[in-house]
């Protein structure tokens, strides 16, 4: 049989990347003491409040087909957050409901991106991103974020990689995997760029609840005179810790909603009426939940952070998100190697972030998904195995 271009486009190998996220999985199904922090599931429960909305919702008979662009009332609460982070007033006519923002970033990028056409994306990049370019055709320019920049964007290298052939930029801020977030005026500039060039500027704002320290958010929904040509996509998986629930959105101008409308009309004719109700909930009563996750991924960020300067290791401090960046360069191996071994003798798994761009090269990324005490074993189990590696170093001196 034969496949399709894009199904032939989407068929990438990157097992490679995720080999010890798999490795450290069988173990753990083994019953093996492993601590896992390859993955950015919130270990935290879906607010109550939210789980009792969607019982009542279905109770209520709210099971039935719903609009594509998303239940009414829901896009209502997701302009206000928008709202709040554009600095002026969203109209719900401009939000589109998506199962995550997963879905929302493929949406987006499918209809603004075609073959042929470049797009600039940071590097090191979010890991499902290549996928979403590779079933547009578009083909990705990557700007670095270096560590030595504590992994911050230079507008002047984007502007560099323009060619007559970009169509889009893409962000992530706060990032993943670096926990860099891009400064409002950092935007400002981009928005300028794009308006120059005539390119979309597509921001994936996920973790855009969890900022630490008194920062605040810097949306990409904020640029002035921009409304036209940005989108702005978030969700509740990580603010509300509801990964599985598959709320996103996307917000957009008013003739990219219309395209994305009839996209989900022919891939999803619908959003679950259920899901949205809850959804709106979550958005109206559950910010205590999420200011209380945001303390603990900040609070769990400074455990690890205490590895910094232990057994050559350096820790980034993430300005939001939920990982944090180790420089393991000083090692003598690998991310990869590290992290393989790491598992191999300690039990700890651990994400290299070498596979997401050459900037990542060097530095594993540790998810902050697990408690204090877990994360806090798990540093002096890695700090362990760095000092290991260094011993026969300094035997040698
Ligand atoms: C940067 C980024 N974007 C999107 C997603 C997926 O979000 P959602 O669950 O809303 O699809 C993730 C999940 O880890 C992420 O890290």
């Amino acid at each position: 049989v034969k496949f399709s271009p894009l199904a032939e486009r989407l068929a990438r190998d990157d097992t490679q990347a995720w080999n010890v996220h798999r490795l450290a999985s069988e173990r753990r199904a083994r019953g093996e003491d492993v601590i896992m922090l390859t993955i950015g599931d919130p270990d935290f429960e879906t607010p109550a409040v939210v789980v009792e909305a969607a019982y009542a919702s279905m109770r209520a008979g709210r099971t039935h087909y719903a609009y594509s662009q998303g239940d009414s009332t829901l896009r209502r609460e997701i302009a206000k957050r928008a709202s709040a982070w554009a600095g002026r007033s969203v109209d719900p006519s401009r939000v589109v409901f998506f199962p995550g923002a997963q879905a929302a970033m493929f949406s987006v990028c499918i209809s603004v991106l075609g073959q042929g056409d470049e797009v600039i994306v940071p590097e090191p990049f979010y890991a499902t991103y290549p996928g979403i370019f590779a079933a547009a055709g578009a083909t990705p320019v990557h700007v670095p974020l270096r560590p030595e920049r504590e992994f911050q964007l230079e507008v002047a290298e984007v502007e560099e990689a323009i060619t007559e052939r970009t169509r889009a930029i893409v962000l992530t801020t706060p990032h993943n995997p670096t926990g860099a977030c891009i400064a409002a005026e950092t935007l400002a500039a981009l928005g300028e760029l794009c308006r120059e060039h005539d390119l979309w500027l597509v921001s994936d704002e996920v973790y855009g609840s969890l900022l630490f320290g008194d920062r605040r958010h810097a949306s990409v929904l904020a640029v002035d005179g921009a409304e036209q040509r940005v989108a702005g996509i978030s969700s509740l998986s990580k603010s509300h810790a509801m990964t599985g629930w598959r709320a996103g959105w996307a917000v957009v101008p008013e003739a990219l909603v219309t395209r994305l409308v009839l996209l989900l009309d022919c891939m999803l004719f619908g959003s679950p009426p259920f899901i949205a109700d809850a959804a709106t909930t979550a958005l109206r009563d559950a910010d205590a939940a999420t200011a209380e996750m945001r303390a603990a991924y900040e609070s769990r960020a400074a455990v690890v952070a205490r590895l910094d300067g232990q057994a050559g290791l350096r820790c980034h401090m993430p300005q939001g998100g939920m990982f944090i960046m180790l420089d393991v360069r000083a090692c003598g191996i690998s991310a990869t190697e590290f992290a393989e071994r790491l598992l191999e003798r300690e039990g700890v798994s651990v994400l290299p972030t070498e596979a997401f761009g050459p900037s990542g090269a060097g530095h594993v990324r540790i998810a902050l998904a697990a408690d204090e005490q877990i994360l806090a074993e798990g540093c002096r189990r890695i700090a362990r195995f760095a000092a290991g590696l260094q011993a026969p170093a300094r035997a040698l001196s």
